[in-house]
């Protein structure tokens, strides 16, 4: 993908939706996208922490990432249609997270998407706004 492309996110022009191929593709890319997420911090040991946080079982926690990110990236509301103002923060404060469960859950975000062959361009512009998500989740 051009970069000029990439540039247009949080220009009006474009949104990172549109840009991980809106209406057709853009859900799959991110059901693919979390899927391959929890499976990596599911299996990987570097991720063990913050997956100890997780209940055994993902597909809640799954299914409520791709709905907040549908949304997030500027595609149809999934989330808050079906769960209200997400909440993000409030919702993080019975878990400890910090600065290592930050790197954590970036650490998962950004090998899902070296694996799915993301464009680099778009990863780097995707990852670096997700980093600022995950950081303001921080609570120590
Ligand atoms: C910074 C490190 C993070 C940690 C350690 C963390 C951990 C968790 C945990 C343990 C849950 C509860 C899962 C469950 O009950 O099934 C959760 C829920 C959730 N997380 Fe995170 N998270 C982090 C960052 C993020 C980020 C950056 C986002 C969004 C981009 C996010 C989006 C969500 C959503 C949408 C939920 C579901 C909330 C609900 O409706 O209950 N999290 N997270």
């Amino acid at each position: 993908m051009a970069l000029d492309k990439i540039e247009e996110v949080g220009s009006s022009k474009s949104t990172f939706f549109e840009l991980l191929g809106g209406e057709e593709q853009g859900m799959e890319t991110l059901r693919n996208l979390v899927e391959t997420f929890y499976d990596i911090m599911d299996s990987d040991p570097k991720a063990q922490p913050i997956r100890a946080m997780h209940p055994a079982d993902l597909t809640s926690a799954r299914e409520k990432l791709f709905m907040f990110l549908t949304g997030w990236t500027g595609g149809p509301q999934l989330y808050i249609e079906r769960y209200g103002h997400p909440m993000l923060r409030k919702r993080h404060l019975p878990f400890a997270v910090d600065e290592s469960a930050r790197d954590q859950w970036m650490y998962c975000m950004i090998k899902a998407m070296h694996q799915l062959k993301m464009d680099e361009a778009l990863m780097t512009k995707l990852a670096g706004q997700l980093y600022g998500v995950a950081d303001f989740m921080r609570n120590q």
